[in-house]
């Protein structure tokens, strides 16, 4: 075949294509067996063809192009965990096509999360998923140096003044909630035994977005909320999806509507701003007011449109994060009736009244309840929100021996044009690292000789220096094998927000009523881009209060 001169090609595919003519049953075998040959010829390939050793495994997968994707889609984890047992921490899967590298363990985390930014970088990973969401010039649609300047904006506007006046904003607007959702409606009147019940994530999903919008977002927004706001939320957050990450373009309803809702939501954040602008409103503590006053380094201010697309990028950031988080706290505790006593007896003992009511928690007493603090930060162990942190490969990058293959000490290179993937879930739940990994214990943070306290250590930097990225002084981190908000350049600075948002959430809930879980606990959902509870995610409660 090979030695074919182009003469006697053409002779062969005239032949060929008489022959086909011919007998169209043929046709159809042939066309019938063409995935069958590409099944076989690339698991021949992964089998015969010579590996280069300074390459990380590939692992072995029946689909062409597919590669791994179904079993990386379904559980990540597993997936992860198994490949670990196979081929050591680091190693290379097929995703429709992308050649992704997996570095795992907190060495695997510092890999790609402390890697230098010109060769590993976040906005190729992600600017095709992000950009028609958040929009233009801001986030993964600007170089990194520009990037980090605009982290250093909305650091401005996340300042312990603002979170002071926050805390109380939240407690009224849980409260407010408490009182008009249909699905807490149910309250103790004759008997002990009236427990009403509610879909954890639909609530938590709705108190996330009202508590951020009176907050951060401002009260344009809040008072927004019940009209029009909240369907072009649903319509952009749909375009935030798995599909979207894998494929940029699909002609498809779901890709209109966001592009619709993306021009109209920035719309709507510049004719506030213009409003502002115009003196016809007032504002003080939300993040529109602090972006407003900030200039970059050349001396220019930020203009509407790229206040109205960081705006719409911190919604989306802080949305399923935090909801998602809030549904899986309050999960254990339903599970957990006796921690869920100790955070509220906890509430009790700083903020109560002696006749079952609570005075307002202020922004510093917040941050000292240390059982509240310890069931957000296991739940975050367990259940961190983004299994898969990504960067693509500009430049080629050599894994350190002691994360390649340390017994041969030898390293692996991962070539320009491949993808990196740090994991920090797994490091998470490594037994190797964690006693009872599996188990809910928030008592593990208060053991000063325990695993946790010297990952939440490592993770802040206690002992060590911190790094300035161009967003202010921040732990580096990236070597602790916790890591639920990121680490390096590009680690979150929500995080005092989040928990802030949560804790004020988890603790009003609780000063209302007690919960207990009527089903088993909820699986992962890792088919969106947040890892969610699957349903049924029901929690029953009962009022602390007869009415
Ligand atoms: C980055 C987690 C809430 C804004 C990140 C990253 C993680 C993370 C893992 C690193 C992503 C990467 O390296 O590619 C979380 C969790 C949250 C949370 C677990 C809540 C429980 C928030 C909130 C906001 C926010 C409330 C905004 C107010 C950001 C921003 C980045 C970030 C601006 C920086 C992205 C970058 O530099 O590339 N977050 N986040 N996050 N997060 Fe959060």
């Amino acid at each position: 075949y090979f030695s074919l001169t182009s003469d006697s090609w053409a002779g062969f595919i005239a032949d060929a294509q008489s022959r086909l003519s011919a007998s169209p049953r043929l046709l159809i075998l042939a066309l019938f067996n063409i995935p069958l040959v590409a099944i076989a010829l690339n698991v021949l390939w992964q089998w015969i063809a010579p590996r280069d050793p300074s390459l990380p495994p590939v692992v072995f997968h029946w689909l062409p192009f597919v590669g791994s994707a179904p079993s990386y889609g379904n559980d990540p984890l597993k997936f992860f965990f198994e490949c670990r047992e196979k081929y050591g921490d680091v190693f290379t899967f097929i995703l429709f096509g992308r050649k992704v590298t997996v570095a795992l363990g907190p060495k695997g985390n510092n890999f790609v999360l402390g890697g230098k930014s010109v060769a590993l970088s976040a906005e190729d990973a992600y600017t095709h998923l992000t950009t028609p969401v958040f929009g233009k010039d801001v986030v993964y649609d600007v170089p990194n140096d520009v990037f980090m300047e605009q982290k250093k904006f909305v650091k401005v506007g996340l300042s312990t003044e603002n979170f002071r006046a926050y805390v109380g904003m939240i407690e009224q607007e849980v409260s407010d909630f408490f009182r008009r959702d249909p699905s807490f409606q149910v309250f103790q009147k004759n008997t002990t035994e009236e427990w009403g019940s509610f879909d954890v994530l639909k609530a938590l999903s709705e108190i996330t977005i009202l508590t951020a919008s009176r907050t951060l977002q401002g009260k344009e927004i809040r008072q927004s909320l019940d009209k029009h706001f909240a369907d072009l939320y649903s319509d952009l957050d749909g375009g935030f999806t798995p599909i979207n990450f894998l494929f940029p373009n699909l002609p498809l309803e779901s890709y209109r509507k966001r592009d619709v809702a993306h021009a109209k939501m920035s719309q709507f954040y510049q004719d506030i701003l213009r409003k502002r602008k115009e003196g016809g409103s007032e504002y003080e503590h939300d993040m529109m007011a602090a972006l407003m006053n900030q200039k970059y380094r050349n001396g220019r201010p930020l203009a509407d449109h790229e206040i109205a697309h960081i705006m719409i990028a911190l919604l989306m950031a802080g949305q399923h994060t935090s909801s998602a988080t809030g549904s899986w706290t309050l999960l254990h505790l339903a599970a957990n009736p006796d921690i869920a006593e100790a955070v509220y007896q906890e509430q009790v003992e700083h903020f109560g009244s002696g006749d079952g009511h609570f005075r307002s928690m202020s922004y510093d007493e917040l941050k000292k309840l240390p059982v509240l603090d310890s069931v957000i930060r296991e739940t975050l162990r367990l259940h961190p929100p983004i299994h898969s942190i990504m960067r693509k490969v500009r430049d080629e990058v050599v894994v350190p021996p002691s994360l390649s293959a340390p017994a041969e000490d030898r390293s692996f290179v991962v070539p320009k044009g491949y993808y990196v993937l740090a994991c920090p879930a797994v490091s998470q739940v490594d037994p190797r690292i964690w006693k009872n990994a599996e188990e809910w214990d928030p008592t593990r943070w208060s053991d000063p000789e325990g695993a946790a306290a010297k990952a939440y250590t490592e993770y802040n930097d206690e002992n060590g220096e911190k790094i300035d990225y161009g967003f202010g002084l921040v732990s580096k981190g990236t070597e602790s094998p916790y890591q639920p908000f990121g680490a390096g350049r590009h680690r979150c600075i929500g995080e005092q927000f989040a928990y802030l948002q949560l804790g004020t959430i988890i603790a009003t809930i609780l000063r209302h009523v007690e919960l207990r879980l009527p089903g088993p606990f909820p699986a992962h959902n890792y088919h969106t881009m947040i890892t969610l509870p699957k349903e049924p995610r029901i929690i029953q409660y009962r009022r602390r209060h007869r009415e």
